[in-house]
Formats: C-alpha cells, sequence, structure tokens
C-alpha cells in the first residue's frame, strides 16, 4: 500500500461533516474545526447530512461568523444520516469525485466507527482525512474519550436521581434502560455515579437469577427499600426485564427507557473543551501535512493515529470497574 499519510499537494480547501449518531458537543467541534480551519487560511465548506450529503454535493462555505453562537448547542447544524450507498465502493468513488468538483483538499469527519471506516476508505482512493470521534457511546477503540459521553452521562444521571426519589417513595424497584448498541460504557459509569444495585452491559455475561434476582433479594434482606437496575440497550429491554423482576421478587419494579433524551441538550464543560481541542488538532494535522489521522485522546493526552491503525484498535471494558459498581451498592 502507498504512503498515504503524507501530503502530496497543499491542502487550500477542507470540508466538514458530521455522520452517524448525532452527540452533544458536534457543533463545538465545526466551530473549532472552522475557527482554527480560517486562522490557518484555509477555505472552510459545511457539508450538509453527512456522507449522504457529499454525495448530493450539498455543501456551503463556512466563516467564523456562521457558527457563531452554536457552542453550547446540542445536536449539529450540518445534520448527520446514515448513508447506505457510501457503503458500497461505488459510493466511496463519487464522494472523492464530489470533493474534487467542489475543490476540496480534505475532509474532516466526525462520527464513530462506522464513519470512520467510510473516511479510510475516501483515503485509500485518495482524499486525505481526519477524523474525530463523535459518538454518546464511548465505544471506539483507538481512544479512551469520544464527544458526546460526558453530556449523555450527565443526562442519564439526572433523570436516574429523579426517578430514584420516585423508587423510594413507593419502595420500587426501577429499571431503566440507557443506550449503549453494543456498548455498556454509559450504563456502567451511570451505574457507579447512581450507586445501582445492578448494572447488565453487553460485554459481561449474566445469569438473571444469579445476578439479578439473588442480588436484588440480598439487598431487601440486608434492608434495602428501593433499587435501580441499570439496563444497557444491547443487553436487552427494560420492560421484559422489570416484568420478570416483579414476578420473581415479588418487588413492584416500574421500566423506563431514556432513549434518545441522552444523545440532546447542551454540551457539559468536558465536551466543549474536547471538541474544542480536538478540533483544533485536526487543523493542526492538515496543516502540517499529516493525512489521513484520527484524532484521538489517550491516557490524559490528545493524539492522533494513522487511520489504518486507529481502526485495528479494540477497546474492553475494566473489569476492576465492573467489580467496584458491584461492591459499592452493597
Ligand atoms: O451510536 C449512538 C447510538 O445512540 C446508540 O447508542 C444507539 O444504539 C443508536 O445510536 C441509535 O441510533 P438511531 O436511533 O439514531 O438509529
Amino acid at each position: 500500500m502507498s504512503d498515504t499519510t503524507q501530503s502530496t499537494r497543499p491542502i487550500r480547501s477542507v470540508g466538514i461533516l458530521t455522520s452517524g449518531g448525532d452527540a452533544p458537543g458536534m457543533n463545538a467541534v465545526i466551530r473549532a474545526v472552522v475557527r482554527a480551519g480560517t486562522y490557518h487560511g484555509f477555505r472552510m465548506l459545511g457539508i450538509r447530512r453527512g456522507f449522504h450529503g457529499l454525495l448530493r454535493g450539498e455543501m456551503e462555505e463556512l466563516h467564523n461568523r456562521s457558527v457563531s453562537e452554536t457552542l453550547q448547542r446540542g445536536g449539529t447544524f450540518l445534520q448527520t444520516a446514515r448513508s447506505k450507498e457510501f457503503q458500497e465502493i461505488e459510493g466511496v468513488r463519487k464522494g472523492v469525485e464530489m470533493a474534487r468538483v467542489f475543490n476540496l483538499d480534505a475532509l474532516v469527519i466526525i462520527g464513530g466507527d462506522g464513519s470512520f471506516r467510510g473516511a479510510r476508505e475516501l483515503a485509500r482512493e485518495g482524499l486525505p482525512v481526519i477524523g474525530i470521534p463523535g459518538t454518546i457511546d464511548n465505544d471506539i477503540g483507538c481512544t479512551d474519550y469520544t464527544i458526546g459521553y460526558d453530556t449523555a452521562m450527565n443526562t442519564a444521571m439526572e433523570a436516574i436521581d429523579k426517578l430514584r426519589d420516585t423508587a423510594s417513595s413507593h419502595e420500587r424497584c426501577s429499571v431503566i434502560e440507557l443506550m449503549g448498541r453494543n456498548a455498556g460504557y454509559i450504563a456502567l459509569n451511570v451505574g457507579i455515579a447512581c450507586g445501582a444495585e445492578v448494572v447488565l452491559i453487553p460485554e459481561v455475561p449474566s445469569d438473571f437469577d444469579r445476578d439479578v434476582v439473588k442480588t436484588l433479594l440480598e439487598a431487601r434482606n440486608r434492608g434495602k427499600k428501593h433499587y435501580i437496575v441499570i439496563v444497557a440497550e444491547g443487553k436487552g429491554n427494560a420492560v421484559e426485564f422489570a416484568e420478570k423482576i416483579q414476578k420473581m421478587t415479588g418487588i413492584e419494579a416500574r421500566p423506563t427507557i431514556l432513549g434518545h433524551l441522552q444523545r440532546g441538550g447542551s454540551p457539559t464543560v468536558r465536551d466543549r473543551t474536547m471538541a474544542s481541542f480536538m478540533g483544533a488538532r485536526a487543523i493542526e494535522c492538515l496543516a502540517e501535512g499529516r493525512l489521513n489521522r484520527i484524532i484521538v485522546y489517550r491516557t490524559g493526552r490528545l493524539d492522533d493515529v494513522d487511520i489504518e491503525v486507529a481502526l485495528e484498535q479494540t477497546k474492553t471494558i475494566d473489569a476492576y470497574q465492573v467489580e467496584y459498581a458491584r461492591i459499592l451498592s452493597l
């Protein structure tokens, strides 16, 4: 494979798009990329509706004033989409062609794993890219942090604190389903922050009788009067879990699915600052001719990694955290 990590021609025009599920802080990334890009003398173009919009040439020039008042807003003002067409190589080639039509020399792509796979294909076809991790799930192997994660966790924590008030008043079990298709990072950390008696995540095998029924009944026998059970979306359905819990334990149980509430809202300080520094770093990479990189945050430092290497990396749930989530709720 040829070396795709060095610039072959100077970068003058940079496109930016958001892709996949939206996440709080995406607007803050766009703002940082546009303003850092303008500072470095790049012409900046915003692409609407992710790869879908790239294929249709839905783009417009963005200036410093175009991103005023966006820092504190949830969602993404560029909109986002999941493009089926882009999953085929013909779609990717059309994307590269469309970038040429608009004189784009490079793309900054904010999204999750799936979006980065699309970005890697663009890079392989000769269009330089920089990826910035943006997903509430925090499930991207190459980085410890993804934009939107902190806001989503705070939203979930605040909701569960409220559910605890009513569970405590009625001596009930509140069963809450949190987002995370294949990943339990939100569920585990919110579980620790809310002192949940049970946290069920896809990465950790569980047995309903032992890990739910027995845990809740033992908690009751130790004097607990209300209970919080958190289920990651990828592990099952809160309604079914609540029914089974009530049937097996005799404890009244109520389900709540937080769903897309976790994807909205004004980003937290952590998401705004991470978004700002990741956006700036993306532009620095382009200015220095370091192409086809993913911006990452690892062991407390911002860095950038070759996209081919980054997509090989995997992440695992910390067994120590799983253990202490249980111990601290006893
Ligand atoms: O990847 C982020 C995420 O919110 C997942 O946690 C969830 O499974 C998925 O997106 C839902 O996506 P949508 O409802 O937008 O199709």
